[in-house]
């Protein structure tokens, strides 16, 4: 997986002490993407807690970005599912006690599978917005008097596949969407309380899960992103520290895509489209 090292400290444009004294709360932080976004958060001098569903997977993520920067503390909670929102109070109520504050929410939990509406269970689906959707809700519902104390941001971590139709993603493509509407209306309601939300949403992102399982091998690899790479998890790790830094301070109800400008192109299934479909839907196939 491509972490970041020490190097981000010296080598990028941020200061060193950035956010020294914060505390960043991040679920899915054992992911690909969100552990990024916590190290970079970490190296530029944040405390964080990660929080995730696998105990083993957590807890050693945890320590490993702990070790980035001396004196990093870095708590690891597993056995947390973002659809309980029991589970997060708990969460909330353990970083409180152990890190002092929260000053910064990463609602990054997210699931995900390809699978064509024929195939698609009432269950499935639900299962996706309630991870992705509610879950969203119930991170910053469970960490609400934190933000409210320091007048901390949101981070929610989205995609770009609603800006169009993407075949075989119309579970997260709704769940997305609701992210969306979710942080802008937090954004107008939270902003007088002096809360900030904004989203980030990534493209193709090297070396992930979402990159691996999920793009369609549509045989033109990134030679149709705009920025002709895919991206990396340090872009997304940019856009976040931009995002919660002091130079963000006015930036609230904001959607940072950051794709290349891959979605622009609108061709995600390039020539695979419609043929796939009609194979995965096909009448002997077909499934209530
Ligand atoms: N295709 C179609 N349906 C699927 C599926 C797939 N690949 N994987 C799971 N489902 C269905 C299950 O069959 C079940 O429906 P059913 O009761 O009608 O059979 C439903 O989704 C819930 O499955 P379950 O295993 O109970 O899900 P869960 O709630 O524990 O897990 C998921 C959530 C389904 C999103 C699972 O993929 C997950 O936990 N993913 C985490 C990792 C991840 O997706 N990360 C995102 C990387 S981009």
């Amino acid at each position: 997986m491509a972490s970041l090292d020490k190097s981000f400290v010296t080598d990028s444009v941020w200061k060193p002490d950035l956010f020294k004294g914060k505390v960043v709360f991040v679920t899915g932080g054992a992911g690909t993407i969100c552990r990024v976004q916590t190290e970079a958060m970490v190296l530029l001098g944040a405390d964080a807690v990660i929080l995730g569903r696998n105990v083993a997977k957590t807890e050693k993520a945890a320590a490993e970005i702990a070790s980035l920067r001396p004196g990093a503390k870095v708590l690891g909670l597993g056995n947390v599912d973002v659809r309980e929102i029991d589970s997060l109070a708990q969460a909330v109520a353990t970083t409180v006690s152990k890190l002092g504050r929260i000053d910064f929410v990463i609602a990054g939990a997210a699931g995900n599978f390809l699978s064509d509406f024929n195939h698609l269970s009432s269950n499935a689906f639900k299962s996706v917005i309630s991870i992705d959707l509610l879950g969203s809700f119930n991170t910053v519902k469970a960490c609400f008097s934190e933000l409210r104390k320091n007048k901390g941001a949101v981070i929610f971590v989205s995609a770009t596949l609603h800006y169009y139709g993407v075949p075989f993603q119309s579970h997260v493509g709704a769940a997305k969407a609701g992210v969306d509407a979710l942080s802008n209306a937090l954004a107008v309601e939270l902003g007088p309380l002096g809360i900030r939300c904004n989203c980030i949403a990534p493209g193709g992102i090297e070396g992930t899960e979402g990159m691996s399982r999920l793009m369609p091998e549509t045989g033109h690899g990134a030679s149709k992103v705009p920025l002709a790479r895919w991206g990396t998890t340090r872009d997304i790790s940019e856009a976040t520290v931009y995002l919660f830094s002091p130079a963000a301070s006015y930036v609230t109800g904001s959607i940072q895509v950051v794709d290349g400008g891959f979605w622009h192109i609108g061709n995600f299934m390039g020539d695979l489209y419609p043929l796939v479909i009609l194979n995965q839907n096909s009448v002997e196939n077909l499934k209530l």
